[in-house]
């Protein structure tokens, strides 16, 4: 399961169980590392995934394009490589400096209650780029998804604790980890897909779904004839998530559905449609955005192909080469583990990179690239020089294993415990609060080269919306609409009116027709 893959332990196919030599295989359901002829599991090999998925690198170039337009350096993440891939980051900066926003969308497949260190890592990415872009977030509980995926691979079979109720659970669980890792509610919205599909949401999904035929979708995700029809389809939920156009509330604009059913919310707000996204996920979930950047801009209200930075998967403790399992809890570190659960988990499964006996280390040195207790160092020490100093004196001796791991031992317990602390106030208020629809606050870029053209973004005047959004383009204040589109709406309905007719008429000079 992506998901998991996504955290420490990469879940690992059938294939790969029985020992049999296998290509590498990377879907959003799927993370399996190439296996040899005698049957050991290699790393994940990104530079082809790269090639495979057809991305682009992110260099050095973006990395200073990224600290010119915020002001801050880099994020640690990117400049060690964890986001490693792209497509049109630099069209997203470049909107940013001149348009002063856009909309960071991203999400988790809850298919289970607790959430790893690993899962966590991506979200706290995107909670330090929210904060340094001051944008608006969607977070999206993929709770139907992973019930759809379990039932199909268990074959349509009903197993117990997998029912939508099951996963709904979950979702509500990982909802408080995620607000647990410090989100601001006042910026991001979180939901289930359960509780919350409908309204425009479901007007894209329903544009989107008619514009993938089911080879198009097979092609992309390898369905099969067998696979339940709710999956096939569920591809285009994950996709319009990423249209500011699904959330007018969000921007301070009405959605109409119950039980506030709001008359001006029934129209189409195009302003939002022109907002630009940036998604971070890690490399499984490209195939779901690659459809999406191949129809954003047919929809009947285009939307620009929305921006993606992908993230390696996280080394699971045995190392990226080991036999992993996300049923093994101890190639984990759970955000629920005590510290000493965390202390000898560290010592005893994470794979080492020193040599087998102290002399030897002394005289060889280790190798910091594979080892894990560096790596997750590598995650969460913000200082590159410390982190830089920590592996040379690994390569030459001068730290032993036992040290590495001490000190990766003492970085995640503090991790863990203020995590904990936070989560113990996530009551279900606050947790609702994060779920209720409403008009996020934000600033953006308060210095955009084109302030004009993203008025109204600043959030000075209320509004959460660019250009003409609050204004002409999404149907006048009051939502109604100008008189321009007035006009041209009730045209439009005239149109489609007698094409209805003609169709009609066309339907029962069928009918009429003698059986052949
Ligand atoms: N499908 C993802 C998973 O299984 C969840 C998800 C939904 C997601 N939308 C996303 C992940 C956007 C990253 C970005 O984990």
């Amino acid at each position: 399961m992506a998901s998991e893959a996504v955290g420490a332990p990469p879940a690992v196919n059938k294939e790969v169980d029985e020992r049999k030599p296998a290509k590498q295989k990377i879907d959003p359901w799927n993370v399996a590392g190439e296996v040899d002829d005698s049957g050991n599991v290699k790393a994940i090999d990104y530079d082809r995934l790269i090639e495979d998925f057809g991305v682009q690198p992110l260099t050095q170039a973006h990395l200073e394009r990224f600290e010119k337009v915020t002001g801050k350096p880099a994020h640690r993440l990117m400049r060690r490589k964890l986001f490693f891939s792209h497509r049109d980051f630099d069209k997203i900066l470049d909107y940013y400096e001149q348009h002063g926003q856009f909309l960071l969308y991203t999400g988790r497949g809850p298919s289970s209650g607790s959430m790893h260190l690993g899962h966590t890592v991506p979200f706290l990415f995107t909670k330090e780029i929210q904060e340094l872009f001051d944008v608006p977030l969607v977070i999206m509980m993929t709770d139907d998804e992973k019930f759809l995926y379990t039932r199909n691979k268990n074959e349509g079979s009903m197993k117990k604790g997998a029912a939508p109720d099951d996963f709904l659970d979950y979702a509500y669980e990982n909802i408080k980890d995620i607000i647990a890792l410090g989100f601001d509610p006042k910026k991001t919205f979180i939901y289930s897909d359960y509780e919350f599909m409908g309204g425009h949401f479901y007007r894209n999904v329903s544009e989107f779904e008619s514009m993938v035929t089911y080879n198009q979708a097979s092609g992309a995700f390898g369905f099969g004839e067998s696979t339940n029809i709710g999956l096939i389809s569920f591809m285009a939920k994950q996709c319009v998530a990423a249209f500011p156009s699904s959330y007018p509330e969000l921007f301070g604009l009405p959605d109409y559905r119950a039980p506030d059913f709001d008359q001006a919310g029934k129209r189409r707000h195009k302003a939002l449609a022109s907002i630009p996204c940036l998604i971070p996920c890690a490399i499984d979930q490209e195939p779901y955005f690659r459809v999406l950047r191949d129809r954003s801009e047919r929809m009947v209200d285009p939307h620009p192909k929305p921006a993606l930075i992908m993230s390696k998967f996280l080394t699971a403790l045995q190392g990226p080469g080991g036999k992993m399992s996300a049923s093994d809890p101890n190639s984990a570190i759970f955000m629920s583990d005590t510290p000493n659960q965390i202390k000898s988990k560290i010592n005893k499964h994470a794979f080492s990179g020193g040599q087998q006996t102290e002399e030897e280390h002394r005289r060889l040195g280790g190798n910091p690239d594979v080892d894990v207790a560096f790596t997750y160092l590598s995650y969460f020490l913000e200082d590159d020089k410390e982190l830089e100093d920590l592996a040379k004196q690994y390569r030459a001796g001068e730290i032993l294993t036992g040290e590495m791991k001490a000190k990766c031992v003492g970085e995640l317990q503090n991790f863990v415990a203020a995590f904990k602390e936070r989560r113990d106030s996530v009551t279900p208020e606050v947790m609702r609060e994060f779920m209720r629809p409403r008009k996020l606050e934000f600033v953006g870029n308060p210095n955009p080269i084109k302030p004009k053209a993203a008025e109204g973004a600043s959030g000075s005047n209320g509004s959460a919306v660019p250009s003409g959004a609050a204004g002409e383009g999404a149907g006048g204040k009051d939502g109604r609409g100008t008189k321009g589109e007035r006009k041209a709406a009730k045209l439009a309905e005239k149109k489609a009116e007698k094409e209805a007719e003609k169709l009609a008429l066309r339907q029962k000079a069928e009918e009429a027709k003698p059986e052949v």
